[in-house]
This record gives structure tokens, sequence and C-alpha cells, in this order.
């Protein structure tokens, strides 16, 4: 098929049409070195932080104590891929795992230079096994495939939580802050030259503090843990629902380019 013309398909079938073409080569972003020294953030003493921490001091149903959450931790944090998948499957530490089908642990490419982390599987993630499948799934790889990406190539896609929230709820800050080491894992494993948070509870959790999309697009921002360049943009399913967005969705992905592009 002709490539011009399957992308102008793509955009048409996100919304974007006319099509949207970057004004400029990439590595302009000016704005982007300024903006990245502005909003360099800790992650100590995040919000979710101070959620597992409140949650343990009133035993919350939480199989750990802060002792346990510690071991945790540090037992995650040496695991190979094998043995993240594997205690990842078998995860009790939240409630979320009374629930779940299965444990949803990511997919792609473990050497990407784009890592995507969206928010938590949904009820079809939680059938398969594989993150975004479902409707927000099929909206993200059209995003990646107008953005010359494909699912697996190049590109890991994970969650902030591993196990489906029942109705597909948003996961509550201390499930996140449960799942974190995890992700942590992940990323430090992948080593991805660029974090794109897909969502609030995704850019929350890796930027560690509290924030809305409006104001942290279009930044760049870092993830403390090994000083990565994070983009943050809106969640698939929240464009799926509110149409206008999906251009400043696609703004985001051109910036994330620029932002690739520097990275060398
Ligand atoms: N929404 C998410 O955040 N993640 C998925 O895997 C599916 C839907």
């Amino acid at each position: 098929m002709d490539k011009s013309l399957d992308k102008s398909r793509i955009l048409a079938e996100m919304g974007l049409k006319p099509v949207w073409r970057l004004r400029q080569p990439p590595v302009s972003a000016p704005h982007a070195t300024q903006d990245a020294e502005a909003a360099i953030e800790p992650v100590a003493a995040s919000p979710v932080d101070r959620a597992i921490s409140a949650a343990q001091a009133t035993s919350a149903p939480v199989e750990s104590s802060p002792v346990a959450a510690t071991q945790q931790r540090s037992g995650i944090a040496g695991l190979d891929w094998d043995g993240l998948a594997s205690t990842v499957s078998a995860c009790r530490a939240c409630g979320l795992c009374e629930k779940r089908k299965q444990a949803v642990l990511g997919v792609g490419d473990r050497q990407a230079d784009w890592m995507f982390v969206g928010e938590g599987p949904g009820a079809e993630e939680d059938e398969r096994g594989e993150p975004f499948v479902g409707q927000a799934g099929k909206l993200l790889d059209a995003m990646l495939e107008a953005a010359s990406l494909k699912r697996g190539e190049n590109v890991y896609i994970t969650n902030a939580v591993k196990c489906r929230p029942p109705g597909n709820r948003t996961p509550e800050a201390i499930e996140i802050a449960t799942c974190r080491p995890y992700l942590e894992r992940q990323i430090e494993l992948v080593q991805p030259k660029l974090l794109i948070a897909l969502g609030r509870p995704a850019a929350q959790i890796l930027l560690g503090r509290e924030l809305s999309i409006a104001s942290a697009r279009r930044k760049v921002h870092r993830y403390a843990i090994g000083d990565i360049p994070v983009v943050v943009t809106y969640h698939p399913a929240y464009l799926l629902r509110t149409l206008p967005d999906k251009a400043k969705a696609w703004e985001d992905l051109c910036f994330a380019m620029d932002q690739i592009a520097l990275a060398g």
C-alpha cells in the first residue's frame, strides 16, 4: 500500500485530518531544554509514597508491612525478565490480585527506545494478557503507526499497575505505589531513550508528583531513576471520549519524536 495514503487514512481515523506536519525538522524544539531544566523533580516523598506509608500505617488490605514492602522492592530490583514475569504473575501484594484473570506485565521490544506507560489493564487486556489490545489500544496502535512506529518494534508498552482494576476504575494511589517496583525494574531493564506517560496516573508515578496533563504536556520531564526524559500526553481512552484532544495528542507525539531525535 502507498505509504502516504496509508498514513493519511491513519490520521483520518485519529480525527487528525487535515494532516498534521512538523513545521520544522525534528531537533528544533528550542524550548524543550529550558523546560527540561525547570521540570526536574525529585521522586522522594511523592503522593504515592505518602499513600503507601499511610496505608501501611493503617493496616490497609495490602499484604505488605513496611519491612515486607522494602524486601519486596529490593528483591524485585535484581530480577531478570523471566524472574520479573513470574513474580508479577504470582503477585498478591494488593487487592487487585483478587479479581484479575492474569497479571499483564508488558509487551514489545525489551531494548526499545520508546517506552509507553498506561494506567492499568482493562477487560480485554486481562483476558489476553497483553496491554492495550482493546479500543484504546487500537487508537494507540494507530498513533504509533502515524509516527512510523509499531508495537513490538523499538516500542515497549506497559502499565502503571499490572492487574485490572475492577470495573476499569482508576487504580488507587496505594495500588500504583505497590506496583511501582515492577515498573521501575521494567524501565531499568529496557533503558528506553524516552518514556511516554499516557494519562495522569502514569505521569504521576513516573514523575512522583501530582499534575494535570494540560500543564505537563509539551515539556520534557525527567524520570529520576536513570535520568530518562519523560513526555506526558493524554490517555487513548480519554481521547476516544474527547475527540478534539486527539490533535493535541498528535502534537505530543511529534514533540516526543523531537526528543528521541535529540537523544541521538
Ligand atoms: N488502558 C490502559 O491504561 N492500559 C491498557 O493496557 C488498556 C487500557
